[in-house]
């Protein structure tokens, strides 16, 4: 089995562990999240990372019973960076001394390192005498660690770079991995190449390994694959069915709660370019009936949860050997439900997907793409070849419009909804703009309004326009459309379609916001 090298991060809970990850996927170098807590010795020796990374996080190493790498994490020989939080432990672990904050050695935010000595982790830095780099410590290092030299320092942090390069062990005290540490990439490009990276993380590399993964791990069982017609679940399937062709089969379940067209682009998509065999289910009629006068947008997505549960597991049944279910699991869900904080604390919304089920039906998971993030799955999307007009496409929340539509669910509204949506986004690319939104759409709002058009009194649905830019939905900002394109898509909705005749634009952020409106 083709095997790369990889690194191991240990996460303290600092908010920007991912954003290490994502640096050192760029440099093609695979690598792992794990909280501290799960990092034992057995699992260290384990993993056998070429190279870890201690994180920061918000304790202080000065706290009794504060978090701790397994100290066997400094015998194993390989090269260790630690940031910030893990700078302070890295000190402290090996001899040095740190200080609890105060105000005057503490920094937040912007600062400028400067040089204090020559390093081949610093190549390619100080080019003009000094970087900028982003802060953010109460406590400080007092002292270095037996073995460590200083090689470059910043006004509230006298040792703000420093390295014992016998061993290969370096601490920084500020965050190279965010933007505000604009050459931070080089230096996390520098760590890896000391360590040994050949950068063999990629999707090619990753293509074939995830095959023969699946491969091994459901031998001649036969697998259930449910499809929404998003990127996540259609490449799953795909590289599923690379792995094990006839052993796989698809569920498609139309919920009545598609867009305009959208079961059939789906269904013929998969039927036209590829030999997987595919169950698509119309059970619209089981959905709206069990939705009709439901209005509370939790029992909504309850309803739809339970009942795609249901339908799922119907179709399933029929799939003779079912032994596995595939997911499309991606890495920001895996991490969450390991995080530092140990998962989201409140429920904002009950996320639809099929959770549950395993356990139900006693069935095993497959999840080829819980090493990935969206953008990874995106280009591993295009590696087997999917169309970019299918992997470009704006996610699609499951519960779909029935959360777009505020208040009691009808076809009639289902129906103005889905034609409004389609002119909207019709506007959108001819606009040239749907590359640089990462979601929009239209929410009919459960009120109507007043209007006139040609002499006429009209009495008609209000909508709203959603139109947001992300980087992985978990924050989001209003795309700041012109007025010009604002007016023209209000007049062309409100012209084409019946039912519509009053338009706004929704123009909050998330937080406070959402993305959906329910
Ligand atoms: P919110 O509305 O929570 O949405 O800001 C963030 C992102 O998640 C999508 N979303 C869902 N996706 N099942 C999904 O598969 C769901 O139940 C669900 N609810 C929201 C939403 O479209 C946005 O991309």
């Amino acid at each position: 089995m083709t095997q790369h090298q990889r690194l191991l991060i240990i996460d303290f809970g600092s908010q920007v562990t991912q954003l290490i990850a994502r640096r050192l996927r760029e440099l093609n170098v695979y690598c792992e999240i794990h909280p501290y807590q799960n990092v034992t010795d057995a699992f260290l020796a384990d993993f056998a990372p070429q190279a870890i990374i201690f994180s920061g996080g918000p304790d202080s190493v000065t706290r009794e019973g504060s978090p701790r790498p397994p100290q066997s994490a400094y015998t194993l020989g390989v090269p260790i960076l630690g940031i910030c939080y893990g700078q302070q432990v890295m000190m402290q672990d090996l001899g040095g001394r740190v200080e609890a904050g105060q105000s005057h050695t503490a920094e937040f935010g912007r600062a400028y390192v400067t040089p204090a000595g020559h390093l081949p982790l610093l190549e390619g830095w100080f080019d003009e005498g000094r970087e900028q780099v982003w802060m953010s410590h109460g406590d400080h290092v007092s002292k270095i660690a037996p073995g460590f030299e200083v090689y470059g320092t910043s006004p509230g942090a006298p040792f703000a770079i420093t390295a014992d390069v016998s061993r290969n062990f370096y601490a920084v005290q500020f965050h190279p991995e965010v933007h505000h540490t604009p050459r931070g990439a080089k230096l996390y490009e520098n760590f890896v190449r000391l360590a040994g990276f050949t950068g063999d993380w990629t999707m090619a590399g990753y293509r074939q390994q995830a095959i023969e993964q699946i491969r091994a791990q459901v031998g001649d069982a036969h697998v259930i694959c449910g499809l929404s017609g998003g990127v996540d679940s259609s490449v799953t399937a795909i590289l599923l069915h690379e792995a094990i062709g006839e052993q796989l089969t698809c569920v498609f379940v139309d919920h009545g709660l598609l867009r305009l067209g959208e079961a059939e682009q789906v269904v013929s998509m998969f039927r036209d370019n590829y030999n997987i065999k595919l169950i698509a289910a119309d059970e619209s009629d089981l959905f709206l009936g069990a939705l009709e006068g439901v209005s509370d947008p939790e029992v909504k997505r309850k309803t739809i949860g339970k009942l795609f549960i249901d339908v799922f597991q119907k179709y399933a049944n029929e799939i003779e050997n079912a032994e596995f279910l595939a997911q499309g699991t991606l890495y920001p869900d895996v991490i969450e439900s390991v995080s530092f904080s140990g998962g989201p604390s409140v429920t904002i919304k009950s996320h639809h997907n099929v959770g549950g089920l395993p356990e139900k039906m006693g069935l095993k998971l497959v999840e080829p793409l819980r090493e990935l993030f969206k953008d990874e799955v995106r280009a591993l999307g295009r590696e087997l070849g999917l169309p970019q007009s299918f992997i470009g496409r704006h996610p699609f929340p499951g519960p779909g419009l029935a959360i777009r539509c505020p208040g009691e669910i009808t076809r009639e509204k289902l129906e103005i909804l889905r034609k409004a949506d389609t002119v909207y986004i019709d506007q959108i690319r001819k606009h040239g703009l749907y590359d640089d939104i990462w979601q929009a759409f239209v929410a009919i709002l459960p009120v109507r309004t007043v209007g006139v058009m040609g002499d006429g009194r009209t009495y008609d649905y209000a909508c709203a326009l959603r139109a947001v830019t992300s980087v992985d939905g978990m924050t989001a900002d209003y795309y700041p459309f012109s007025h010009d394109f604002l007016g023209e898509t209000a007049t062309r909705i409100i012209n084409e379609v019946k039912g519509i005749n009053r338009v706004t634009y929704d123009i909050t952020s998330k937080p406070p916001g959402t993305i959906e409106w329910e």
